[in-house]
């Protein structure tokens, strides 16, 4: 079974590869890469005019299953990353029960395996039951093919527990994913504290309550020679803080989401429940900061924070609404429109961000075109024009504050192990 993609722009940062070439597939492997490739028994997909990429990594998603099902399932969250043009998805253990054991590692891994559309790749909680009091056994998680810990969705208040989770995460060169947050400063905040918070009438988020947490992480970092991650870093002080411990030899890495690179607190004004996000949409000042940092590459990788609700946890007033949105399926198109095409963001950058960045992070071997490796691929069409249509959505999650956005350049042709997956945003098969 042989597939030849033909004419694409394929950029591949890994492999220093950004041309106008070929790539063929031969039994769900990429046999080659060149400028041109001829073959006569090959079925020819003709690619001109399009960017064709080493499959997207997502390093952060919500998947919810087990426990909340009624908010996304694996088979939902992974039609949905496959639609939005992920290959690889991470899922966070915020689910019930959590994933703290190797058994519900397992069982996420099983589930991804069997739906059969992405890799679905579980992250292992910090502590049992993300309480925050006593660490997850962490050997038995990666046995069960754990690539990360974290207690997303919470922070780790106690810097003992952590201090001890990035000593033992290092003993088997595992990333620790800190959700950073004090939520002594956070608490009963519903959006940025600043200007906006102010004139809306809603309690403040002030930046400080993930800057305490990011600045006493990174410390934990330097004392315990451990691999520290900060998830969806918002705010300019947190850059500034990493940036710094990367010059002092300390290892921290980044990501952070398209809604924080797009969308600034004034958007909160509309009172849209689907604005409303933990860490909180930042003032214009930290929104141009995390643009700058992405395009010089201090921050290592998108991640969308995939965060599917039910309608009913967003249909309802802003104080008492869940945070999140659901992110999967505009990730690219919103990367693409906002900062690629007006500029803001080179596109070898964007690529990078979504598939060796995350991939050097968790120490995986996706998101590089290697002759030999599995064919997960991602096309981008950078002419599609669609508008945001959430009732169009794979996933359960309908919550996105960007409904009716008209987006330009979209992922058109998802390929995992050598199949098509998606194609357009409908699954295949
Ligand atoms: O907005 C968010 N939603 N932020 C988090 O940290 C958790 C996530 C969720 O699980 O819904
Ligand atoms: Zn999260």
């Amino acid at each position: 079974m042989k597939l030849l993609f033909k004419g694409a722009q394929i950029i591949d940062p890994a492999n220093g590869v950004n041309m106008v070439g070929d790539l063929l597939v031969e039994n769900g492997k990429i046999k080659a890469v060149d400028k041109e490739i001829n073959l006569d028994k090959a079925e020819i997909i003709d690619l001109t005019g399009k960017i064709l990429c080493p499959g997207f990594i997502d390093m952060h998603v919500h998947l919810r299953e087990p426990g909340f099902e009624y908010k996304e399932d694996i088979t939902t969250g992974s039609r949905a990353a496959a639609a939005g043009g992920f290959t690889t998805i991470c899922c966070m253990p915020n689910t019930s029960p959590v994933i703290d054991n190797g058994a519900v590692a397992s069982f996420v891994r099983d589930r991804g395996k069997r739906t059969g559309l992405v890799n679905v790749l579980p992250i292992g909680s910090i502590t049992k039951k993300q309480a925050g009091n006593e660490l997850s056994p962490v050997a038995e998680m990666v046995t069960a093919g754990c690539i990360a810990i974290s207690d997303d969705g919470k922070p780790v208040m106690r810097g003992d527990i952590m201090r001890n989770a990035l000593e033992y995460a290092k003993m088997f060169d595992l990333p620790v994913l800190a959700h950073c947050e004090d939520l002594n400063l956070s608490r009963d905040g519903q959006m940025h504290e600043g200007y906006y918070s102010t004139i809306y009438g809603l309690k403040g988020i002030p930046a400080a309550a993930e800057e305490v947490m990011v600045a006493r992480d990174i410390i934990l970092a330097g004392l315990t020679g451990g691999r520290l991650h900060i998830c969806h870093v918002s705010t300019s002080g947190t850059l500034e803080l990493i940036r710094q411990a990367r010059q002092e030899g300390i290892r921290v890495t980044c990501e952070v989401t398209p809604h924080h690179l797009i969308l600034t607190d004034q958007a909160v004004g509309s009172y849209d429940a689907d604005t409303k996000v933990n860490p909180p949409l930042r003032s214009l000042e930290h929104v141009q900061a995390l643009r700058e940092a992405l395009q010089e590459g201090l921050i290592d990788a998108i991640a969308t924070d995939h965060a599917p609700h039910q309608f009913e946890e967003k249909d309802c007033e802003y104080n008492l609404a869940m945070s999140g949105i659901s992110g999967l399926e505009t990730a690219v198109a919103l990367i693409m429109d906002c900062l690629v095409i007006p500029g803001y963001l080179d596109i070898e950058q964007m690529v990078k961000a979504f598939t060796c960045g995350p991939a050097a992070i968790l120490g995986l071997k996706q998101g590089r075109l290697d002759i030999g490796a599995p064919a997960d691929i991602t096309v981008i069409d950078p002419e599609i024009v669609k508008s945001v249509d959430p009732a169009q959505f794979n996933s359960k999650g309908k919550n996105t504050p960007f409904k009716g956005m008209n987006l330009k350049g979209w992922p058109c042709l998802t390929m995992v192990g050598g199949r098509i997956v998606a194609r357009d945003g409908q699954i295949m098969g």
